[in-house]
Order: structure tokens, then sequence, then C-alpha cells
């Protein structure tokens, strides 16, 4: 049963503070409104939380993820990274940065598999090469096969003497959770100081973010659900899995709370048509939310979670006098990855000359 202990911000921030961490980010992130976007909605006031903005190569949530994954790292005595995903994962090019940051040297195992061999070095991908990470390429899906293969190298890298950190999803997502206790100490001050409370903290996850964000607001008794757009389907029970998460980072951080799967709020309602893919709700977002508000979305996670808060704005949930936190988890060189994808999705604009 989740306890109902409540907590001030300055009692988690203690907390967080015990736990071994690489300073990264430009924090607190900032929280900004997008009064333009939510006048084009006519619905509530949404405020982004701007995690794009976290100021390591592109941003991200990964940056405040891995603050908390090299201090576990250099806490015991790690001197190699062997980190793996698809091409044009963020975590991999985030990794990369904290890594080049901590002056550790980083392996990547970057599976091909869905693009049936062809690798085309932009977005993400770029920037890991830009960065100086050696890369390998295999044909091993994502998944366990891919794992196996990363353990294995960090594996041959011991016997040569090193001591490797790589990733491994339990234990990492539950230190990586961390983080976002943290962005929901952020959240629940900033919110404070400009004095309105959210009615919901919408953001895509259905990890370590969502999971960290969900014990932050359970320990702070924020009042708002945070609402996970998941970017895609796992093969297990997803609100089990990051209730447990949750719960693992708690006693990471010697908090009393515990989360059941009752307490995580995860649509799979917007991932459509597949993981990886843009359907047309989240091609409209990445449009919007550039035109009224500058700011970019990626079309693999936050511009599906900012799909699914404008269809939940559009069939009338909320009031023109509520306040929504979105949070930005990042993601942009994916956009760069998929021009032309996105370049035969976007109407053009007319001119006042004509065609
Ligand atoms: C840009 C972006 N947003 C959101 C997520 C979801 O994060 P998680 O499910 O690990 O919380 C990811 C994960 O890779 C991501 O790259």
């Amino acid at each position: 049963m989740p306890s109902r202990i409540r907590l001030n911000t300055d009692e988690v921030r203690n907390a967080i503070d015990q736990v071994p961490r690489f300073a990264l980010a430009h924090l607190p992130t900032p929280l900004e409104p997008l009064r333009n976007l939510s006048r084009e909605l006519g619905g509530p006031t949404i405020w982004m939380k701007r995690d794009d903005c976290t100021g390591l190569m592109f941003g991200g949530n990964k940056t405040r993820h891995n603050e908390f994954l090299l201090g576990a790292a250099l806490a015991e005595g790690a001197d190699y990274f062997v980190w793996g995903a698809g091409v044009q994962s963020n975590n991999c090019r985030q990794t990369v940065a904290a890594c080049r940051k901590a002056g550790l040297p980083i392996h990547l195992v970057l599976s091909r598999a869905h693009l049936d061999g062809q690798v085309e070095t932009q977005g993400n991908l770029l920037l890991d090469h830009l960065m100086g990470a050696s890369i390998e390429f295999v044909d091993e899906p994502v998944g366990p096969e891919l794992d196996a293969l990363i353990a294995d190298r960090a594996e041959q890298l011991r016997q040569q003497g090193h001591r490797p950190f790589f990733w491994n999803r339990n234990p990492v997502v539950q230190i990586a959770a961390i983080s976002y206790v943290e962005c929901a100490v952020e959240i629940a001050e900033q919110c404070q100081r400009k004095a309105f409370e959210p009615v919901a903290i919408y953001v895509s996850s259905c990890g370590s973010t969502g999971a960290g964000l969900a014990l932050g607001a359970e320990a702070l008794g924020l009042k708002a659900p945070v609402r996970n757009i998941a970017p895609l389907t796992w093969p297990w029970d997803t609100a089990t899995d990051m209730a447990e998460v949750a719960s693992d980072a708690a006693e990471r951080l010697r908090l009393p709370h515990r989360l059941v799967a009752a307490d995580l709020d995860v649509s799979e309602h917007y991932i459509a048509p597949g993981y990886g893919t843009p359907g047309p709700g989240c091609l409209e977002a990445l449009q919007l939310v550039a035109r009224t508000e500058a700011i970019l979305l990626d079309p693999i996670y936050s511009g599906k979670a900012m799909a699914g808060l404008i269809d939940h704005i559009r069939r009338g949930d909320f009031s023109s006098d509520d306040n929504i936190v979105f949070v930005h988890t990042g993601g942009t060189p994916v956009l760069f990855a998929m021009n032309n994808l996105l370049a035969d999705s976007i109407p053009r604009q007319p001119g006042p000359f004509g065609d």
C-alpha cells in the first residue's frame, strides 16, 4: 500500500543530496507558459517544463538521468562505459555526452535491425560520431539479444583490466528515476512561485522519467496526476514495472513511499502507427508547437505526448481556467534523421505572391 507521508521540497531535495551525483545539467530547467498554443487550442494554460534545455548536446531527459548514472559509475570506480540501443538513440547520444564531460571513454553497440542495414550518419548518430564514441553496428534487435551483446562487450573490457559500467535495464532505470523526483520538486517549487496549482502533468514516458515524477508527486503530495503518454508497449505491464521502478528509487533515496500499478497513469493510446513512427496527431503537434511557440518537439516521444494532451483538451477534459504542465523530454536530433518523412508531411505555407 502506498504510504501517505507528505514531505516538503527541502526534505525531498535533502534525500536526493545523499545519492552520488555528477553535475551535468542546467537546473532548474525553465517552466514557461505556452500562451500562443494555449490560445490556439482555446483550452487550459499549458506550461512547458523545458527539459529539452538540460544543456548538454541538445538536452533531454537523459541528461538528468545521467547525473545519477555517472554518479553511481564513478562511485564504483568505473573507467569505461558500454551502452547501446537503436542507431538513433537519444539515450546513447546523451550518455556519450555525459561520458565526454566526465572524461570517460564510451563504446556504443547500436542496432540497425529496424533499418534494413541502412545507416545514415544523421541526427543522434552524427552527434555520437562528433563526440568521438567508438561505435559498433549490429543486426540484433533492441531487447534481450542486444543487452547480451552489451554485457559481453563489458566482460571483454573487464578481461582487459577495465572497470566497465554498462547498459543493463536494472539497475539503470531505477537510478535514473531519482533524477525525475528532483524534476517533480522543481515543478512544485516553480508552480508555487508562479502561484498556480496544475491539474495534470503530462510527459512522454514508459520508464524511469514518469516513474520518478510519480514518486516525486507522491512524496510531495501533489494533487496533479502524472499522465504518462507511452511511446511504446513493452512486453510486460508498463504500470506495474514503473511502480516497481519508483519504489526501488524510493528505497535508494531512503524514502518510505512505495507505489503500486494503480498509482501510475499510463496511456498507450497515442503510440500508433507504432514505436518510432509519427502518426497524424504527432505530426500536427510538431507543426502546431513549432508554428505557435517556435519550440521543436520530436517525432517519437514528445510529439506523441503533445498529441495526447491536445486530444484531451479537444475532447473537453479541461476548462480554460486550468493549468497543465507538459514536460518536454527532448529528442529533437531525430527530426533531422527523419527529414524526408517529415518534409513530405508538412503542408507548405502559401506565400503572399502566389505559387
Ligand atoms: C526524448 C525522449 N523522451 C522520452 C523518453 C522516455 O523515457 P523513459 O520511458 O525512459 O522514461 C525517451 C526515452 O528514450 C526519450 O528519448
